[in-house]
């Protein structure tokens, strides 16, 4: 017996019956913080307290949790300008204490004022919190009165090395030094920590057994922690737990130009241009010639990245979290296309473009979610090269150069020009080098009027048939 035929009634999805995410006009980030937080430092000075707080506080503001540093040494310098030398620092220098505690009591307010009016989600309290009895106060107001969450992340280090260098690379530079030359900087720099060292208690889970909190000795030589609480605690440890202070360079490239590049297509995987075969030997070339020690080389899983790279001589990886931004039902598409089938989507994105999801594929915020794990490994690396995409570039620029969520998507990002990112005291300092061999502009700035498509991208396709 035959089966009865059945009759399909396929009509393809448009951009009107594709089930997707609504884009909303100021996004909503997919992390949150059911609490708000305090992270509290603790440790001797020239620890890289302010380091980590920088460091932590970018990161969390990159994968969407709002944060912000209050550092106890700017309210001190805005109270007073009584600090002449060490002495200021004494643990029996009356009058001073007195000015240090009122200055850790105001900043603990505008921490708590912050987090209260929902300004934010996360407040680095950036301080030595050396004594038992200054993390007991912070405990009391933070935890007691405003109700909130609170983490200890105390830095120890025992290396006098280590301590030396960071006193040379950024005290030397503190406005409590104006007009000193880096011995005598050093020099008071060690007696203040002398003072403090009387009175230092390192965090202890027999002491203080109820706090919350995590040690980090010698730049994350051992990590130690004690009751850490939810979410968000866990995320902080393990990005502290993945950080290092050796000295590396992170290369970033685009790919070259590719056949779809010329064409103005976005997304795709089609091979290089004959130019894009050109920068593919002058990056080759070029990287040879810097001599890196350790080189790795990561690309995407796409064909136009691993033919860029292919001539590099270093150990290559490839990462699927590298690919490009997925454009759904866009792929393919040139702007004048999606423009002119998809005209609501296509002003939508202009206006509000890191949260604008494609249909059926990505938007900026599921992109930074994405590369969460390249992230945490570059931390883990050394010298690496990455060739990947223009999205994908602007995702890790932003984390980086500390771009927020606005900037982040019109980021520039030219064809054949490798960013190089050098380590610098609390940041990163960023070079551009760009390559002599001419490609095209992909570049689409913000325009003022949403879905307004500028003259240089319309026809582009037709005028390369024709
Ligand atoms: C400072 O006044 O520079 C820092 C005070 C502290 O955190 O103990």
């Amino acid at each position: 017996m035959s089966k009865p035929a059945i009759e399909m009634h396929y009509t393809p999805p448009t951009s009107d019956t594709i089930q997707t995410k609504p884009f909303p006009i100021r996004g909503e980030r997919s992390n949150y913080v059911n609490k708000p937080h305090v992270i509290a430092m603790v440790g001797l000075p020239a620890r890289g307290k302010t380091y980590i707080s920088k460091k932590l506080c970018r990161y969390l503001n990159w994968i969407g949790i709002n944060t912000k540093v209050f550092n106890l040494g700017e309210y001190r310098r805005h109270a007073t300008t009584a600090y002449q030398c060490h002495e200021f620092f004494r643990p029996d220098n009356i009058k001073a204490m007195a000015i240090r505690t009122q200055c850790a009591i105001d900043a603990l307010n505008d921490v708590c004022q912050w987090l209260e009016n929902g300004d934010g989600e996360v407040a680095v309290f950036d301080a030595t919190n050396s004594t038992i009895e200054r993390r007991r106060m912070i405990h009391d107001i933070v935890v007691r009165k405003m109700g909130f969450k609170l983490f200890f992340v105390e830095s120890v280090c025992n290396d006098p090395e280590i301590v030396e260098q960071n006193i040379m690379e950024v005290k030397v530079s503190s406005p409590d030094y104006t007009d000193m030359n880096k011995e005598a900087v050093l020099a008071d720099f060690m007696m203040r920590i002398e003072h403090y060292q009387e009175k230092y208690n390192p965090l202890d889970e027999s002491c203080e057994v109820d706090l919350s909190f995590m040690k980090i000795y010698n730049t994350g030589e051992k990590v130690l922690v004690h009751k850490h609480e939810g979410h968000i605690q866990s995320r902080i440890v393990y990005y502290l737990m993945n950080i290092h202070i050796v000295p590396r360079t992170i290369y970033l490239t685009r790919h070259g130009e590719s056949i779809m590049n010329l064409e103005g297509r976005i997304g795709g995987n089609s091979a290089l241009s004959s130019r894009g075969h050109e920068y593919s030997n002058a990056l080759a070339q070029f990287i040879a010639q810097q001599d890196i020690q350790g080189l790795r080389v990561w690309t995407s899983w796409l064909q136009r990245t691993i033919q860029t790279a292919t001539g590099v001589q270093a150990p290559q990886e490839r990462w699927k979290a590298l690919n490009e931004i997925d454009a759904g039902i866009c792929e393919e598409m040139t702007y004048e296309e999606i423009a002119e089938k998809y005209p609501t989507d296509f002003a939508a994105r202009d206006q509000n473009k890191f949260s604008y999801r494609y249909p059926r594929g990505e938007s900026y915020e599921d992109l930074v979610a994405r590369l969460e794990p390249v992230i945490m490994e570059l931390e883990r690396q050394g010298n690496v090269l990455v060739v990947t995409h223009q999205a994908v570039l602007r995702c890790l620029l932003a984390y980086f150069l500390d771009k927020s969520s606005d900037e982040l998507p019109y980021l520039s990002v030219p064809l054949h020009t490798i960013m190089k990112l050098t380590p610098v005291a609390y940041g990163c300092k960023v070079e551009h080098i760009r390559l002599p061999i001419d490609a095209v502009d992909t570049h689409r700035p913000k325009p003022k009027v949403h879905g307004y498509l500028e003259e240089r991208f319309r026809n582009r396709a037709q005028k390369l048939l024709t």
